[in-house]
């Protein structure tokens, strides 16, 4: 089956990078939010992020025009009754996904596939909520999306051959490069990277050194791109407690565990770039 008409949930961080390069790749894309909102913010962000490029004389103003003509928003998850392929990027939490996925199965066509960029969440459960578990497959897209060239690939027991590898071309054509995972929570790289970003939380917790010193030996004495709070902050600090609590309830490992002070970076509502303030201060201070 060939994908020619993309569907994406959740117009977020990762739902715009998602919907954004697969408008880039060719695709009509159609995105739905929650509300008219955080659909125009979403959306917004999408064209500020384009029109960056065409100031940067990386892309033609017509290209820009041609990719936002094949970019549309809506409220509705009705909407999405004419795609091949819905990738849901909403909220982490299991039963949002799993509602949402019992939704779409109802709406979409019989050929449709349904995925998840689920970080942690059980795609089993999802693909069980509908009635087409052979077509419910993870699309886990790395953050920012447009940058990051992997997609992880991930095959539950129930999902069929023909699904990975029509999902396989869909990731391909749209210039990432795909590899395949079972679905053991976390998957391949959340696996290595959470407790790698927990254990740096630990660190400053221990009083060592500062937030500043530790990003900046695991930068220039790793060669990281980022340091371990900067990612975070990318990341979003309440996708990954959430990410963390999946793993810890998954694998009773205390190692898995949120620490105490991501958890009240979270409840004091310093969730990181997206909300201004995380571990850094983004408010327009240098
Ligand atoms: N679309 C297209 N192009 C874009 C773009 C966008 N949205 N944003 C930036 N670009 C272009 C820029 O114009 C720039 O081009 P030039 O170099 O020609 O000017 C180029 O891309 C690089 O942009 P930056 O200078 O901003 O990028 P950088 O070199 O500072 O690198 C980074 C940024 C790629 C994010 C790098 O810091 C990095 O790799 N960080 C680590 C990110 C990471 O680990 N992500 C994984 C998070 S975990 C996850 O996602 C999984 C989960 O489930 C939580
Ligand atoms: P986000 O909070 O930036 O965006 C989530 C969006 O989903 C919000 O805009 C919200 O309004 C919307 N939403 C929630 N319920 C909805 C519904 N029922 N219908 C339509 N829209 C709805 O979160 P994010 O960082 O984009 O994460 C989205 C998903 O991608 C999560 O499953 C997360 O684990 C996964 N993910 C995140 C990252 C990351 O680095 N942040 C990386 C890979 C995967």
């Amino acid at each position: 089956m060939a994908i020619k008409t993309v569907g994406v949930i959740g117009c977020g961080l990762m739902g715009s990078g998602i919907a954004q390069v697969s408008a880039q790749a060719g695709f009509p894309t159609l995105v739905v939010e929650a509300n008219q909102d955080l659909l125009d913010r979403g959306l917004g962000s999408i064209k500020r992020t384009l029109d960056g490029l065409v100031a940067k004389a990386k892309l033609e103003p017509k290209a820009r025009d041609d990719i936002l003509g094949r970019l549309t928003g809506s409220v509705r998850l009705e909407d999405l009754k004419a795609c091949d392929v819905v990738v849901e990027a909403i909220t982490e939490s299991q039963p949002l996904k799993n509602e949402t996925f019992a939704q779409l199965d109802a709406i979409c066509p019989p050929h449709a596939i349904l995925a998840s960029n689920t970080s942690s969440c059980n795609v089993t459960a999802m693909a069980a909520a509908t009635k087409r578990p052979g077509q419910v497959v993870g699309l886990h897209f790395f953050n920012p999306v447009p940058l990051m060239r992997l997609v992880e690939v991930v095959q539950t027991i129930l999902t069929t051959d023909a699904t990975v590898a029509t999902a396989f071309e869909w990731i391909q054509a749209l210039g990432k490069t795909p590899v395949k995972t079972k679905d053991a929570t976390a998957f391949i790289v959340n696996r290595l990277l959470v407790p790698y970003l927990l254990d740096a939380i630990r660190l400053y917790e221990s009083g060592l050194t500062s937030l500043e010193d530790i990003d900046t030996a695991m930068k220039l004495g790793c060669g990281y791109p980022m340091g371990p709070f900067t990612l975070l902050d990318l990341v979003g600090l309440d996708t990954a407690m959430f990410v963390a609590e999946v793993m810890f309830d998954e694998f009773r490992e205390p190692r898995y565990a949120p620490p105490p002070l991501l958890k009240r970076m979270v409840m004091a509502g310093r969730l990181g770039r997206k909300s201004g303030r995380g571990f850094y201060d983004y408010t327009g201070k240098a």
